[in-house]
């Protein structure tokens, strides 16, 4: 029997990235005026020492579609060039339609379909896995991956443990269908997810319809979800690596989940990377959740520190537990 050229399976290329932030800018010493905290108390404790906080035009709606336009322009995509459109968000203006299919009505975008996608922090890992699986699996060839929230419309500002920690914002990638093989080749090469629902109550927000008596805010037991965040994260860093036949010495540029600086510094060491090859955005957007590490990518791509042919490790961890890892040839 003659053997027939296979057909090569589509990966997902990461052509475009862009970002959104809002422009009032609350430091620690702005909130240490109205909370018994200090500037010194949190930078050492997290290595935070501004956010943002959305305006009152800010929405994860508007916020989308500002990164989404801009990951288009980066990647010389236009509307037409799209054909789905994956929003991670916490923070949805309204329950339904879903913040992607406003994002789609607001970039003029007219065909295709879009979803929305709660994983919490872990939520961009997670959008980027489906949208890959999208892709190679020939749902769509064009797709914006986008993660926005406005966790300063969640947050209990009375409560000095977790509100000092969160920021709002939006990151956005846009991914084209391209046919390279191999781990040098441009795209996706792997996503790894997991969720362990029996922490769910060590990270979450009260005051959806099952919990309707309750204001809507983020109650966090911080210890364990600090505990939990290092040992799960060095798990999810190392099987990115081998499910690739790669070693930690390949990787370029760690771009991890913007929650604090200890957990960064941990996962940097772990990997043997200077704190150069490390991307750190923490200090001046605390931690957005899901647009968390789309906003650091996007930064260190626009600086120009992330350059093609680099090995980018993408991973985060959030409310559920969820959490996930990427592992991305530019
Ligand atoms: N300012 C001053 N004091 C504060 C404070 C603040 N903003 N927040 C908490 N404290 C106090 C606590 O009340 C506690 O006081 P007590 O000892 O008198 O009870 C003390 O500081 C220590 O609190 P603790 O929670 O043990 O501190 P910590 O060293 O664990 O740091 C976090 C707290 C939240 C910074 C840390 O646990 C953390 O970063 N956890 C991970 C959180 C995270 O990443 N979440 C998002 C995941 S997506």
């Amino acid at each position: 029997m003659v053997a027939q050229p296979q057909p090569r399976l589509p990966r997902s290329v990461l052509e475009g990235s862009g970002a959104f932030l809002p422009a009032r800018v609350v430091t620690n010493d702005e909130l240490a005026r109205t909370l018994e905290t200090s500037d010194a108390w949190i930078r050492e404790r997290t290595g935070i020492a501004e956010r943002r906080v959305a305006g009152p035009g800010d929405t994860a709606v508007s916020m989308a579609t500002e990164a989404a336009r801009a990951a288009l322009a980066d990647a010389g995509a236009t509307a037409a060039d799209v054909d789905c459109i994956i929003v991670a968000t916490s923070t949805p203006d309204e329950a339904f339609p879903a913040t992607a299919v406003r994002v789609q009505a607001a970039l003029g975008v007219t065909r295709g379909y879009g979803f929305d996608l709660a994983a919490a922090c872990a939520g961009f890992i997670y959008a980027l896995s489906v949208a890959d699986g999208l892709v190679r699996s020939g749902q769509a060839r064009g797709v914006l991956v986008i993660g926005s929230e406005v966790y300063s419309r969640i947050l209990n500002w009375r409560d000095r443990g977790t509100c000092v920690l969160f920021g709002d914002g939006a990151g956005a990638v846009f991914l084209r269908a391209g046919t390279g093989e191999g781990v040098e080749a441009p795209g996706i090469l792997s996503t790894h997810l997991h969720a362990q629902g029996t922490l769910g109550d060590i990270l979450y927000v009260d005051g959806a319809t099952g919990r309707h008596d309750r204001p809507q805010h983020l109650v966090m037991n911080g210890r364990e979800v600090f505990r939990h965040a290092v040992t799960r994260l060095a798990e999810a860093v190392e099987e990115a690596l081998s499910a690739n036949g790669l070693g930690r010495a390949d990787v370029d540029w760690l771009v991890p989940h913007q929650a604090n600086l200890r957990i960064i510094d941990a996962m940097g060491r772990k990997l043997g990377l200077p704190p150069e090859r490390v991307v750190v955005t923490v200090e001046r957007h605390a931690n957005t959740s899901a647009a968390s590490v789309p906003l650091a990518f996007a930064e260190a791509r626009a600086d120009g520190r992330i350059r093609r042919g680099d090995l980018v490790l993408m991973e985060a961890l959030g409310g559920g537990l969820t959490w996930g890892s990427a592992l991305i040839r530019m």
